[in-house]
């Protein structure tokens, strides 16, 4: 079959890189894809949502797979749905699970699925209020898609206060923040669980753990995530079925009910707090980098497990995963998360390990291809080395093996990715 991979990151390559080993695949196409994953497919420059339905058509494209949230809260598997054609991920309708704080909090409540306390308010002295009734650390949220951005933990009284006052007015968010929810601070650990979902039937992959601050330790700024590892001893079977019972089954029966099926990534934000599992959020697409982790621990075809689900059909399909860990690090430009880099080269030394070759790859995410044919770091999160083991430790070891490989100027990353389990 020919698949349609939109997006540009290292999670999308590393969906290509999957979908590439799998016999059934012919032919892949990004859109816009990275400078990178030209090797893996073909690039194409189209963002307009019926142009990529035209493109789909008349390159008898059989599967396409949306990769970030935004096309998917815009509806682009509506437009896609009503021309006919196979897409993996969740209507405009169903995407507000990601897209709407507010929508998800309220779905939550509506079907008893563990989470936060919270309120959802547009009124500074509702905001107020409740905050007053909350021990800090205390928590607001925009509503709507902010980049990763919109949530404030608050480490006062006056500091969530102050927070609710810049969402509401407009100043922080825009009109993403003209409603907000405000919530209690649970402490835990955190863990990203994600559903394949075809509006019915469901597969849960093996846990991640992403690891969200700059630095080691997790200290430093939140960034969109510096590294992950899977699967996480620290889901056992007990919360894997209190996962299953809790929240996924009643969230796929709430969807369905509520006249909106979900299909695609279910992506369940956890907090475990004393070994209850209790939903932080939901997003409507993979994790990055946590995907870069999850992909190659796929043993069926990747095609199998997307296109199954697109049609709904999951429950005729097998779905295995190897009996390995997979440890992800990700190398982010001199500057990141605070501002763009100047353009890198990247270069990689010649791996002569056949045992490294074998256990880890790179999944290339902020690349560009110069008018000299070299790859250039050119964003944030420049590339993301993937290490395969029998162990956490081995795949922590040969991702770093990997890391020591790689250079370019200004290169970061933490050197402590898996240390909550090593
Ligand atoms: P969200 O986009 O809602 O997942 O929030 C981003 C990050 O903020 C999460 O990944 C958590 O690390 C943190 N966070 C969000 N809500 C809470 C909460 N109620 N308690 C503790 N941390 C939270
Ligand atoms: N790594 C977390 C995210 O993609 O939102």
């Amino acid at each position: 079959m020919n698949v349609l991979i939109l997006g540009a990151g290292g999670r999308e390559y590393s969906i290509g890189l999957a979908l590439k080993k799998d016999t059934n695949v012919e032919k892949i196409y990004f859109a816009p894809g990275n400078g990178a994953s030209d090797t893996i497919g073909e690039n194409i420059e189209i963002e307009d949502f019926s142009k990529l339905a035209d493109f789909a058509e008349t390159h008898a494209i059989d599967l396409t797979i949306v990769g970030p949230e935004a096309p998917l809260v815009e509806g682009i598997v509506d437009v896609f749905k009503e021309r006919g054609l196979t897409i993996f991920g969740p209507t405009a309708e169903a995407a507000q699970l990601e897209g709407s704080k507010i929508f998800m909090k309220n779905f939550l409540a509506r079907h008893d699925i563990p989470t936060a306390k919270y309120i959802e308010t547009d009124s500074l002295q509702e905001a107020y209020t409740f905050i007053e009734t909350l021990t800090a650390p205390i928590v607001v949220k925009a509503d709507g898609l902010c980049g990763g951005k919109g949530v404030i933990i608050a480490q006062s009284h006056e500091e969530a206060k102050k927070a609710a006052g810049e969402m509401l007015s407009g100043d922080s968010f825009g009109s993403a923040g003209k409603r907000i929810v405000v919530e209690a601070f649970l402490d835990g650990y955190e863990l990203s669980v994600f559903a394949i979902c075809d509006g019915e039937e469901y597969v849960v992959l093996p846990a991640a753990q992403d690891h969200k601050k700059l630095l080691n330790n997790d200290e430093g700024p939140n960034t969109g995530g510096m590294g992950a590892y899977a699967p996480t001893p620290l889901v056992d079977d007990a919360i894997y079925a209190k996962l299953d019972e809790r929240v996924i089954k009643p969230t796929l029966k709430g969807m369905k009910e509520e006249g909106m099926p979900f299909t695609g990534v279910l992506f369940i934000g956890v907090m475990v707090v004393k070994g209850e599992p209790i939903i932080l959020e939901y997003n409507v697409r993979f994790g990055d980098p946590e995907c870069e982790a999850l992909m190659p621990l796929l043993k069926s075809p990747a095609s199998e497990l997307f296109y199954k689900a697109a049609i709904g059909d999951l429950k005729s399909a097998t779905i295995e995963f190897k009996d390995a860990y997979a440890v992800g690090v990700v190398m982010a430009s001199k500057d990141y998360p605070y501002k763009s880099s100047p353009p890198a080269e990247i270069i990689i030394d010649d791996i002569y390990h056949e045992e490294l070759n074998e256990n880890a790859h790179i999944a290339y995410a902020g690349v560009s291809r110069g008018t000299d044919g070299k790859l250039y770091a050119s964003g944030g999160r420049v590339l993301v080395c993937v290490g395969l083991g029998q162990s956490i430790k081995e795949a922590q070891k040969n991702a770093y093996l990997l890391v020591g490989q790689v250079h370019f100027s200004g290169k970061q990353c933490r050197t402590d990715i898996a240390y909550q389990v090593l």
